[in-house]
């Protein structure tokens, strides 16, 4: 070694840094490659800008297996539930809207960043029935430890769904045009940060869901039948824990004593999301 380094003019020392300096390198994408190859573990890899994966959705690309195109934001993730057969392959393609996120797949090897800019994708295949929840390992905010989600595998499932996404060649949504009033009371629930625990797409959340909640029945953890109308919003925007909904307790929800005027906004909101947008 130390003929070659003078062969070539490099002083002994530096020569011997070089050789560990490569010697390293080269041991660590051997490391990679085992455990890729040998280890079967997903080496997440990193997608570059392909703008069709920045968007949510959620498609059939082989038999047993699908791609989801998971879009993360302050805080959720979407699609955030997804249900899939056994034996199904999930190809994830993730990106970020807004800060740093995590998409961790409980009990499984499937790990990713998204990081604004960037698409993360790994593979898991699903051979155990079961619910693996998602969640967001990045601290990102006041929400972050609201951020979920849930990947159902089912055993003898025929089709399989992502919540709120539309399956290609389904027909979009009617555009849904609110009053000036709902369009401010759409504004509050941002401000508020309200949509982080209610979702809109009827999935289950930290509370009830605001997909169709105007004149909705709802079973009170006293046992109580209320409909939900104005007063009940009023008081619950107000007041989360005047009337807890069952299934919700304890209530997470904070007192926001925010102006009536943008109360009334957001039951206008709700009212005209939930009975315009099914
Ligand atoms: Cu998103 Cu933490």
């Amino acid at each position: 070694m130390r003929r070659l380094f003078e062969k070539l003019g490099v002083p002994v020392l530096e020569g011997n840094v070089l050789v560990v300096a490569l010697v390293l390198a080269v041991g660590h994408l051997l490391l990679i490659a085992w455990a890729a190859i040998r280890l079967q573990i997903n080496v997440p890899t990193c997608v570059v800008s392909d703008p069709t994966l920045l968007e949510p959705s959620f498609q059939q690309v082989e038999e047993d297996r699908y791609q989801v195109n998971v879009v993360a934001s302050m805080w959720k993730f979407e699609p955030a539930t997804i249900r899939v057969p056994v034996g199904t392959t999930l190809d994830v393609f993730l990106s970020s809207r807004d800060v740093i996120h995590g998409y961790f797949i409980k009990d499984t090897t499937l790990n990713l960043m998204a990081i604004p800019g960037a698409i993360g994708n790994a593979q898991i295949r699903f051979d155990e029935p079961g619910e693996y929840p998602v969640f967001c390992h990045e601290y990102c905010g006041s929400g972050h430890h609201l951020m979920m989600g849930n990947i159902e595998v089912v055993a003898g499932l025929e089709t399989a769904v992502a919540v709120g996404i539309r399956s290609p060649g389904e027909a979009a949504p009617p555009e849904v045009a609110f009053s000036p009033m709902a369009e401010a009371g759409k504004a509050v629930s941002l401000k508020y940060g309200c949509v982080a625990c209610h979702s809109l797409d009827g999935t289950k959340l930290v509370g009830p869901t605001f997909q169709g909640i105007w004149g909705r029945e709802e079973t009170l953890v006293d046992g109580t039948v209320i409909t939900v109308d104005e007063d009940y919003l009023h008081e619950s925007i107000l007041q989360p824990n005047a009337k807890i909904v069952k299934g919700y307790l304890p209530n997470m929800m904070p007192p926001l004593p925010i102006p009536e005027e943008e109360v009334q906004q957001m039951i206008a909101y709700l009212r005209e999301f939930s009975t315009q947008a099914k």
